[in-house]
């Protein structure tokens, strides 16, 4: 006996709210604004130098002149926050990234030029050792070991640092066991109590971070991998394990990265804990995207902004994408999904 339609389906028809652009636009569940994104900016010393990134098609490394224009730029068209990433010549990295202490470091140097110049725009910084180090890992290597304590003693310092230059976020993301409450205890003592602490708490050990260790060139220093101390992509109870721990040691707010391959782990995470929750649209997705655009298989536009919908719908609060500028344009021009 074959059933007509609305035998089936008992009278309903989900094509009804689909049928007209008003309809589909009432029943939008979710949306993007600019007030989701956080741009971050790679950072090379000098002046009035810029650096294509071969591997990101369209993200250049910035001087710290050129950085204050891109954070102008940024802020005309609503970006609330940047973040940023150093790429410091070869010779100043050493085996425990001490420049990272360096309060007129090219990091401190560019929170404080764009403090001044754009004083409305969120800056955040991160206090990982990778870029500043020589075996491009993420802490104080002693042997073959990533020195859990001692590294965290170290980023605590850096983050005092970098809230004296200006920072308003700190984003640690070395994924040292125990760094969120020493860095806030360290934050506190030295006054800077309003300082909020981003927590990469739910950090992958992920291949989709290749085009980054370009662009800060660590790629040719990273000696193993950073399975000792990053999750494994295997994980997912592990992950909000990470979170609560952070959120007991005082984290304001949580970054799950990267983004698109761990929408799962964003869902649980906010409706686990229902704190401001952040995805890091690394570089891997960045460059997968440009690669695709580049061949002629994908819409840019579209494949951008259907990303920005995903991590949206899975919980998201904000996003740091690379893609930003782009985005804050395509809304601003009136982008409608
Ligand atoms: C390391 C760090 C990484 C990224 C930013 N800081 C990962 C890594 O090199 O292991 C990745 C960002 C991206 O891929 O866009 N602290």
């Amino acid at each position: 006996m074959r059933r007509n339609v609305n035998e089936i389906t008992g009278s309903r028809r989900m094509r009804r709210n689909r049928r007209f652009d008003w309809s589909r636009r009432l029943v939008q569940e979710n949306t993007v604004t600019v007030d989701d994104l956080i741009l971050p900016i790679f950072l090379i010393e000098g002046n009035n130098k810029r650096e294509p990134i071969a591997s990101m098609p369209g993200v250049e490394r910035l001087t710290v002149d050129l950085a204050v224009q891109a954070a102008k730029e940024a802020a005309s068209l609503g970006i609330p926050a940047i973040a940023t990433f150093a790429n410091i010549p070869i010779e100043k990295r050493d085996e425990t990234g001490s420049e990272v202490l360096n309060p007129d470091g090219v990091i401190n140097e560019a929170t404080r030029a764009i403090k001044s110049e754009v004083p409305q725009m969120g800056i955040i910084t991160d206090v990982a050792l990778d870029p500043f180090t020589s075996h491009g890992h993420d802490g104080i290597l002693r042997g073959d070991t990533i020195a859990n304590d001692e590294t965290v003693e170290l980023v605590s310092k850096a983050a005092v640092v970098q809230a004296q230059a200006g920072a308003d976020i700190i984003a640690p993301s070395e994924m040292m066991d125990g760094r969120i409450g020493a860095i806030r205890d360290a934050l506190d003592d030295a006054g800077f109590e309003d300082v909020a602490i981003m927590s990469y708490a739910a950090k992958y050990a992920s291949a989709f971070y290749g085009p980054y260790r370009e662009a800060v060139s660590t790629k040719d220093l990273l000696k193993g991998d950073k399975k000792t101390y990053y999750v494994s992509p295997a994980n997912s109870d592990e992950a909000l394990h990470e979170c609560q721990l952070d959120l007991e040691e005082g984290a304001d707010m949580l970054i799950i990265k990267p983004g698109m391959p761990y929408l799962d782990i964003i869902r649980r995470v906010k409706d686990e804990f229902s704190v401001p929750t952040f995805a890091y649209q690394v570089s891997g997705e960045y460059s997968m995207i440009m690669a695709g655009v580049e061949k002629g298989f994908l819409d840019e536009d579209r494949a951008i902004m259907e990303s920005m919908l995903a991590f949206k719908r899975a919980g998201c609060d904000g996003v740091m994408t690379y893609f930003a500028p782009k985005i804050a344009k395509l809304l601003a021009d009136g982008w409608k999904i």
